[in-house]
């Protein structure tokens, strides 16, 4: 019984290590601007002025460096800050984002 418990202590560690499920991470951090499907069509991505990330010709317009970047450091316009930089997320987290990003394209 001990070991049956430790063997799913370990399990749950390892997947914890992993990162949390990259549609939890959209949720928590992006889609209150970008949307659950990353059209952007929430009230806040209206007044921040999101593209939509689903149109293939937005998303052909950036590689993956600028949109990590762009994650990473934050987008800004002059001196406005159009999105905030996701500074509770680490390389690895925003790399899944990214990926999961490309898979919202049409
Ligand atoms: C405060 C609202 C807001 C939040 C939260 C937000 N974004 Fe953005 N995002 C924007 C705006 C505004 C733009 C700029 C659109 C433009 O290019 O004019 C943008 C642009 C982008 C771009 C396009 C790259 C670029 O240079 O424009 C990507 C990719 C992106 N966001 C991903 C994310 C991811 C991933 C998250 C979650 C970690 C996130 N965004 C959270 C508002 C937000």
């Amino acid at each position: 019984m001990k070991t049956v418990l430790l063997a799913g202590a370990v399990c749950l560690a390892a997947w914890m290590a992993q990162g949390a499920d990259v549609q939890e991470l959209w949720k928590k951090n992006c889609a209150s601007c970008h949307g659950p499907d990353g059209k952007g069509k929430t009230k806040a991505g209206r007044e921040a002025g999101v593209v939509d990330l689903t149109d293939a010709k937005v998303q052909e317009k950036f590689t993956d460096e600028a949109m990590f970047k762009a994650v990473k450091e934050g987008v800004k316009e002059k001196d406005k800050t159009k999105m905030k930089p996701a500074e509770r997320l680490n390389d690895k987290e925003i790399k899944r984002l990214i990926a999961h990003v490309r898979t919202l394209k049409k």
